[in-house]
């Protein structure tokens, strides 16, 4: 049978797709809510609420919304006081959002090359990269993976540096029983609307650390200070102090409105993991079975997966005797079962939205400019998994029914089969 990318029939229509976002009465009645009151800022009642219910669910002490998950890592960086001269370790393969944060605080984005079996940073490459500038490291729990978790905080802890955990593509995942965002010393969570957990935009951050949690709460709120016990707090923005310890910053907040969608999608995020989990695992036995077709690897101390998107590896060497290249066969994929397969992202030495030369305010120095041109880095194992083995999916894919398991199990073998049409 010819190939859908070919003009043959396809496996799965794209009207099969499953939808997203996903909400339901809760949402419309907390919408509602929030029009009504008039209080629509920061610092509501919906707001506290579903702030509550995050930390709880991280298992952290602290929580806090920001404006979206970009300026929740900036203003981590900017709390743990990280700025001009510093360098902070993160990994090749991420959006670009993990390292512009740290161009927005003048410090020095130091790219670290990725594991070939899950794409997160590799901890021995991190241990290499460490200098005496090294101020924080970013970690990624990329796509439906963590990196190793276990020798990234002892790296961490043996030299005292902060772990940042980029969560935004993990909300709800586990390293040996703990949730991601409370791994590390702040987790980073994007409330985007692709994200797992959304409200349209938005971010979140989490912390067992007081003091941070204090710094950042001014960080968000123009580098106001709250009045404890301020007695018509359960009102909305509350009272702050206008003298003493105050701390330069803008506007990173979040709306009442943000804060309502979010509690009513909390409800239901550990339904749609399990769905995810059963289907994503479902699709690596497909792939268990197929020569040049590889899921994930899975580690045993990562307990939970929470995939923002489903991914695997593809050696175009093997797969059906070799011979059919990766672009071609994402495109093969993507019609025959009528949603996008993708490459993962590009690697941040040479990605078409990472360009910090471009910006005059980033021109600190020579030495600085020298000190964040991303070609200084080299990330043979990042270039590789982008040019040649990486296949993702938005998570939509995840939260069908069987069938799409099935459909994408007859795509893969009707692919095989085929494979002289993509030659
Ligand atoms: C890994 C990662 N970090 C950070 C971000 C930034 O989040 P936002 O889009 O909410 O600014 C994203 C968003 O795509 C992301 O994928």
């Amino acid at each position: 049978m010819k190939l859908a990318c070919n003009g043959g029939p396809a496996i799965r229509t794209p009207d099969k797709a499953a939808t997203w976002p996903i909400w339901g009465d809760a949402e419309r009645k907390y919408l509602n809510d929030v029009l009504e009151s008039g209080v629509w800022s920061y610092n509501g009642p919906f707001e506290k609420r579903m702030l509550g219910a995050w930390k709880a669910y991280v298992g952290t002490e602290h929580a806090l919304a920001v404006a979206n998950g970009t300026v929740s890592l900036q203003l981590a960086l900017e709390a743990l006081d990280i700025g001009w001269g510093d360098e902070v370790i993160l990994p090749g393969v991420t959006w670009q959002a993990t390292a512009a944060c740290v161009l927005d605080v003048n410090a020095v984005p130091v790219l670290v090359d990725v594991e070939p079996d899950t794409w997160c940073i590799d901890p021995a490459k991190v241990e290499a990269a460490i200098t005496d500038k090294t101020k924080a490291i970013i970690v990624v729990h990329l796509y439906g993976n963590m990196p190793d978790m276990d020798r990234i905080s002892a790296i961490a802890r043996d030299r005292s540096i902060p772990v940042i955990e980029d969560c935004a593509h993990q909300h709800g995942a586990e390293w040996r029983g703990k949730r991601a965002g409370n791994l590390g010393t702040v987790g980073s969570f994007s409330l985007q609307l692709s994200k797992v957990l959304t409200a349209g935009e938005g971010g979140l951050l989490t912390t067992n650390d007081a003091d941070l949690w204090t710094r950042l709460d001014a960080l968000r709120n123009c580098g106001r200070r709250p009045v404890v016990d301020d007695p018509d707090e359960t009102k909305g923005a509350g009272a702050y102090k206008t003298e003493g310890d105050l701390v330069q910053s803008g506007n990173y907040r979040i709306t009442e409105f943000q804060a309502a969608v979010v509690l009513g999608a909390l409800d239901r995020i550990d339904d749609q993991i399990v769905l995810r989990e059963r289907n994503g695992r479902a699709m690596d036995r497909v792939l268990d079975g197929v020569g040049g077709l590889e899921p994930m690897k899975r580690d045993e101390r990562q307990t939970r997966r929470s995939y923002f998107n489903y991914a695997f590896r593809f050696d175009g060497d093997t797969f059906a005797g070799g011979g059919v290249s990766i672009d071609r066969f994402r495109t093969a994929l993507s019609a025959e079962l009528g949603v996008e397969f993708d490459p993962c992202y590009e690697p941040l030495n040479d990605c078409t939205l990472y360009r910090p030369l471009t910006k005059q305010r980033y021109r600190i120095s020579d030495e600085h400019v020298r000190a964040i041109d991303p070609s200084r880095f080299s990330l043979p194992v990042s270039e590789r998994t982008y040019a040649q083995t990486s296949v993702t999916t938005h998570h939509s894919f995840l939260m069908g029914d069987e069938s799409s398991v099935e459909d994408f199990s007859a795509a893969i073998e009707k692919i095989a089969a085929n494979a002289d049409e993509l030659r």
